[in-house]
């Protein structure tokens, strides 16, 4: 899924299946699965999420939803658990990275409360610049809380 839909069209691949290994066993990063209810299917990956929590910070590494399954709310489970799970390590905020034109990636986190951090050039390859971008937990608690406000 990373590289079909998030480093797509970059040179090589870097999330190959021994550094996602790798992540599962990391004691700091937390990989999440989201599994499809649909019959006939059921218990296929719809998305998943690998995330690295700090002590008051957590970076979210790489999160995708299969296309077949993107605006069902799948997206917006995933980092509302993993924002109740870093609440509870008491972190006080997320960032994110993802490729400058990713549109809709930016869509997505800005109506989860995300804002605009930085342009980074060449973040990819030296080829493609990056935009960070970073949620504070600490003013609007819950995703559902901060949702009822937008
Ligand atoms: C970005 C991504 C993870 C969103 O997942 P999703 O499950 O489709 O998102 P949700 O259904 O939870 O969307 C929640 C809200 O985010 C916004 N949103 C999501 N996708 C959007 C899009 N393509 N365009 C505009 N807004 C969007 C909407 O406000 C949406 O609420 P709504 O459907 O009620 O309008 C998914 O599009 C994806 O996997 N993209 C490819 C991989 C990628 O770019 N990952 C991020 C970089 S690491």
């Amino acid at each position: 899924m990373s590289r079909c839909l998030i480093e797509v069209g970059l040179r090589g691949w870097t999330w190959h299946p021994t550094r996602v290994a790798r992540a599962l066993r990391a004691r700091e990063t937390c990989v999440l699965v989201a599994q499809t209810e649909i019959a006939d299917v059921r218990g296929a990956v719809a998305g998943f999420a690998i995330a690295e929590f700090g002590d008051t910070k957590m970076h979210l590494s790489l999160l995708a939803v299969q296309p077949t399954h993107q605006r069902c709310g799948i997206g917006l489970a995933m980092i509302d658990w993993l924002i109740e799970s870093a609440l509870t390590a008491g972190i006080d905020h997320i960032t994110v990275e993802m490729r400058a034109n990713n549109f809709a990636a930016r869509s997505f986190y800005e109506a989860l409360g995300f804002r605009h951090q930085q342009y980074i050039g060449g973040y990819y390859q030296n080829i493609e610049a990056a935009i960070r971008m970073r949620r504070d937990l600490l003013q609007t608690a819950t995703l559902s809380e901060y949702r009822k406000t937008v």
